[in-house]
């Protein structure tokens, strides 16, 4: 039997022409797969480049409409909300992060009018809040998980009373997920979706977000919160808890180092699974083609499709608007 032997079988054949390898494409990257993560300023007249990730820019909530109309112009679904906190407004308790007039409300009402149809996701942690840089609260020094828990769930409410539609709880206190359901029900808003940061890692790959949203020089670290990057079964336990508590969507961040959770998340629960392509991924790709060494344009496109074929229902990416355009001239 030479069935499925070579010479009778050669793999390449359906490699060979542009409209069979077309024809047996088993994943693609659609618009509709993108998240678009902006970084938000207060006050008018500013178009702040980043420079830990060149070609993403900080813009003032005056400029965010003219900001974000491409790509509700391009159709892509959704895009994340990260607002750069002046110092002044930060405090210990992260209490600006509950303030109803805070930056990402604005952000969040003023995009609502302006398009009613773009989706609207909000970070819900404290460290854009916090003078110490945790995602919670500290008591002797330890971040607190319960009093964590309760003014993530009074923040989520001011997001979502603003017009955020998926609230992206990113800290990793346990039970938030189901506090912050409980809250959105009570409060009438049953269907404010929850994109639950579930398997998020404490990942050197967020660096330069912190410049990007100009968050508090970090006390330590995040590894008595944020997992462990040795673990994946424990990602499982993480998705299935917040799943249990009512996580609408699940996210697995960082994304490219992650793929084999993407793929056991997706295997496992066949529920909405999202990837973060974070800040340092984008920052390799980016400086790599600054300096020539990586086609910029391929190296998107194969990052993004990566997570696709790993089981990804979409990503969030600072390519976001890029890929869009890359995929309609394509
Ligand atoms: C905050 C948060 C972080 C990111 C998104 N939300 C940083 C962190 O947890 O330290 C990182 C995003 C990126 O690196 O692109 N909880």
């Amino acid at each position: 039997m030479t069935v499925g032997r070579f010479p009778a079988t050669r793999l390449r054949r359906n490699r060979r022409d542009d409209w069979t390898r077309r024809l047996v494409a088993e994943t693609r990257l659609s618009v509709d797969d993108l998240i678009w993560p902006v970084f938000v300023a207060p006050g008018s007249g500013q178009t702040v480049e980043v420079a830990s990730m060149p070609g993403v820019e900080r813009i003032s909530l005056d400029r965010l409409a003219a900001y974000v109309a491409p790509a509700t112009a391009l159709g892509i679904p959704m895009v994340a909300l990260f607002p750069a906190t002046p110092s002044e407004l930060k405090d210990a308790e992260g209490t600006e992060a509950i303030n109803p007039e805070n930056l990402i409300c604005q952000a969040a009402r003023l995009l609502k009018r302006e398009f009613p149809g773009l989706g609207l996701m909000g970070d819900v942690a404290l460290d854009l809040y916090t003078t110490h840089g945790h995602d919670g609260v500290l008591r002797d020094g330890y971040v607190h998980n319960d009093d964590s828990v309760a003014v993530l769930v009074r923040q989520a409410l001011a997001q979502a009373e603003a017009g955020i539609d998926v609230v992206g709880p990113s800290d990793m206190m346990d039970g938030r997920i189901g506090a912050i359901r409980t809250a959105l029900d009570a409060a009438g808003m049953i269907d404010t979706r929850i994109m639950s940061y579930a398997a998020k890692y404490a990942s050197t790959f967020y660096g330069p977000y912190r410049e990007a949203v100009q968050s508090a020089r970090l006390n330590g670290d995040k590894k008595t919160y944020q997992m462990d990057p040795a673990n994946s079964q424990e990602a499982l336990r993480e998705v299935e808890q917040d799943l249990a508590e009512g996580a609408d969507m699940v996210m697995v961040k960082p994304g490219m180092p992650y793929l084999d959770i993407v793929r056991r998340v997706h295997e496992r629960f066949g529920i909405p699974t999202f990837a973060y392509q974070v800040s340092g991924e984008y920052a390799m790709i980016a400086a790599a083609s600054d300096r020539g060494w990586l086609d910029r344009r391929r190296a998107m496109l194969e990052s993004l499709l990566a997570f696709k074929r790993a089981g990804a229902s979409g990503m969030l990416t600072y390519f976001a608007l890029e890929a869009a355009q890359a995929l309609r001239d394509d």
